[in-house]
């Protein structure tokens, strides 16, 4: 049994580190190269940048999901880039709220199986206080009557606070959000986003947000822009 209470607000987000970060997915036609990236405990980061430009890659190289033909990830003090998969998949699954750019609800469960989806998947996260951890960050998020709900019978919005809460279930130290705006009208948008923010502060959670809206972009303490990829990957 895990010693630690799921949604526990830790009151200290992860510092992140990327140092000169390479990579090519395998058969792409275009490599990805960042300057250092470094993210403050708690602190609030966007990141821009043209379709195509690594926005969603760079996000999956800080989670873990891949790793870098060059240069290094350190979550807190530990190089996570150059551990094993299943290592740095126990990192992920423990410490880091992914809200993928597609989602990636499950259509077959509930909105409150899909939220509780980390806990299903990793039994060292432990089960006492999370259902009402379930319930408490549903209501916050206006998901509260939707709980039996799947997720072929929500709104877009609505989805997308269900893929935000389920981020946000494990009370993570560092959060990792794909455009949770995207096709969303500005007003909504503008309003998930105090959502998200609203849960991270509630924890100290470090926040990263790749967004194509700019008029929220004064809601961040930093802007990373990504430029366009180099054709070929200059290799
Ligand atoms: N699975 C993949 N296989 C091959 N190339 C990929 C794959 N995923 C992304 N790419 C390429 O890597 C580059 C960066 O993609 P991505 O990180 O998705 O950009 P963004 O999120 O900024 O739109 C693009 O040139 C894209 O075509
Ligand atoms: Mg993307």
């Amino acid at each position: 049994m895990s010693s630690a209470t799921p949604g526990t607000p830790h009151l200290r987000g992860a510092r992140v580190r990327c140092e000169e970060l390479g990579f090519r997915h395998p058969g792409g036609d275009s490599s990805l190269s960042l300057a250092s990236v470094d993210l403050e405990p708690g602190s609030r980061t966007a990141v821009i940048g043209p379709s195509g430009s690594g926005k969603t890659t760079l996000l999956h190289l800080i989670a873990g999901i891949l790793s870098p033909d060059r240069g290094t990830v350190t979550l807190d003090d530990e190089v996570i880039s150059g551990l094993p998969e299943a290592a740095r998949r126990r990192r992920r699954l423990a410490g880091i709220g992914l809200v993928f750019q597609e989602f990636e609800l499950l259509e077959h469960l509930s909105v409150r199986e899909n939220i509780s989806l980390p806990f299903a998947i990793d039994p060292a996260l432990g089960s006492e206080g999370r259902s009402g951890r379930v319930e408490e960050l549903a209501g916050r998020l206006g998901l509260g009557p939707l709980l039996r709900r799947h997720p072929r019978r929500l709104s877009h919005g609505e989805r997308q606070r269900v893929a935000i809460a389920r981020a946000l279930v494990v009370g993570p130290r560092l959060l990792l959000a794909d455009e949770p705006t995207g096709n969303l009208d500005p007003r909504t948008g503008a309003v998930v986003l105090d959502q998200l923010f609203a849960e991270a502060e509630r924890a100290g959670t470090t926040v990263l947000v790749v967004t194509h809206d700019h008029s929220l972009l004064a809601r961040f303490e930093q802007v990373i822009d990504l430029e366009s990829p180099e054709p070929g990957g200059g290799s």
